[in-house]
């Protein structure tokens, strides 16, 4: 490993959930019917690393959709979101889509990322200070859920704050929840707003080649939670007997992803027996998809005012500005 020298501009928060946290989050997930465990599991260092795979994958469309957005609108999406703001981005992740909405802002007076994936964080808030070596950055490790304190007043720079929340990771909650997160964040943004990717409804087929690529990654991805979790928590998931199931669930308006187990089986954690039995599953992720509009209605519950939003031509992904009043 070679020595990081960290640039000037840019400031580590840890706040990353605890051990005692994580376990208690798998043994809820594994003590629901039907079991169920939070997508926030999949990002250890390797889920990080094959999510960014996913994204290269040519079935999965939001990543390159929503940069290219960005980018034939960046002109736009400037002026919405104003001079000088403090961009506060929501699960960063890779650096990509800050360095663009970065490159196209004006006078950005600050930016913050905050993130669950901890090596991600640091590397990219290093790579960013380095590319903005005028921009103070703060990265905060921690998951920025509805009812996490977060200390974005203590963010450099006074402009107004401006959430970045790209990916349509959005959609890894449930509707309501997804309200009640916005609700949350539209006080903390107050007087600014929020730029939001938001994937949309398509076609079954598309939808479902998009979680189930022919390189098998999205299933890599799925089942590395069960990894992680055996690393962190001393579990004993059999992975090769656990496989990926994705698929769209037109009722919900959302893609499911499961784990369902070959045979019947049993996994411990902290003494405790958790029974499969053959075929059942846990359910690891929603996305939510929506309509431009009833997103924007989502958005207006939640306390936001929609204002612009941006779509490529084929209206598979949106980007959405809401201002926060
Ligand atoms: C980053 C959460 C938006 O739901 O599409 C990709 C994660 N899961 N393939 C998504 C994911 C399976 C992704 N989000």
């Amino acid at each position: 490993m070679s020595a990081v020298i960290a640039p000037p501009n840019a400031t580590i928060v840890d706040l990353s959930p605890d051990l005692e946290s994580m376990q208690d989050a798998v043994v809820d997930g594994l003590s629901m019917s039907p079991k169920s465990l939070p997508a926030w599991l999949f990002y250890d260092a390797r889920g990080s690393e094959l999510f960014e795979a996913i994204c290269e994958q040519p079935e999965y469309y939001p990543t390159r959709t929503e940069l290219s957005i960005l980018r034939q609108h960046g002109r736009q999406i400037a002026e919405a979101l104003g001079d000088g703001c403090r961009l506060v981005e929501l699960g960063s992740g890779a650096d990509i889509k800050a360095k663009t909405l970065l490159r196209i802002l004006r006078n950005p007076d600050g930016y913050v990322a905050i993130d669950i994936s901890g090596s991600q964080l640091r590397a990219s808030a290093l790579a960013l200070a380095r590319e903005f070596p005028r921009l103070p950055i703060t990265g905060i490790v921690a998951d920025y859920g509805e009812d996490s304190s977060l200390p974005l007043e203590e963010s450099p720079g006074d402009g107004p704050l401006v959430g970045f929340f790209p990916g349509s990771t959005i959609g890894n909650m449930e509707p309501h929840v997804a309200e009640s997160f916005l609700t949350a964040w539209a006080e903390r943004l107050s007087g600014g707003g929020m730029l939001i990717g938001v994937d949309l409804l398509k076609s079954t087929e598309r939808l479902n080649a998009a979680y189930n690529d022919a390189a098998g990654i999205t299933e890599a991805f799925n089942r590395n939670m069960l990894c992680h979790i055996n690393r962190e928590l001393g579990t004993d998931f059999d992975l090769r007997r656990f496989h990926h199931r994705a698929f769209f669930n037109a009722d919900m308006s959302r893609v499911e992803m499961h784990l369902v187990s070959e045979g019947e089986q049993t996994v411990h954690l902290a003494g405790q027996p958790f029974h499969f039995a053959d075929g059942e599953s846990i359910h690891t992720e929603s996305s939510c998809k929506y309509s431009i509009d009833s997103f924007r209605e989502l958005a207006r519950r939640a306390g936001f005012m929609p204002q612009a939003v941006w779509t490529d031509d084929q209206q598979l992904f949106s980007v959405h500005y809401l201002r926060a009043p």
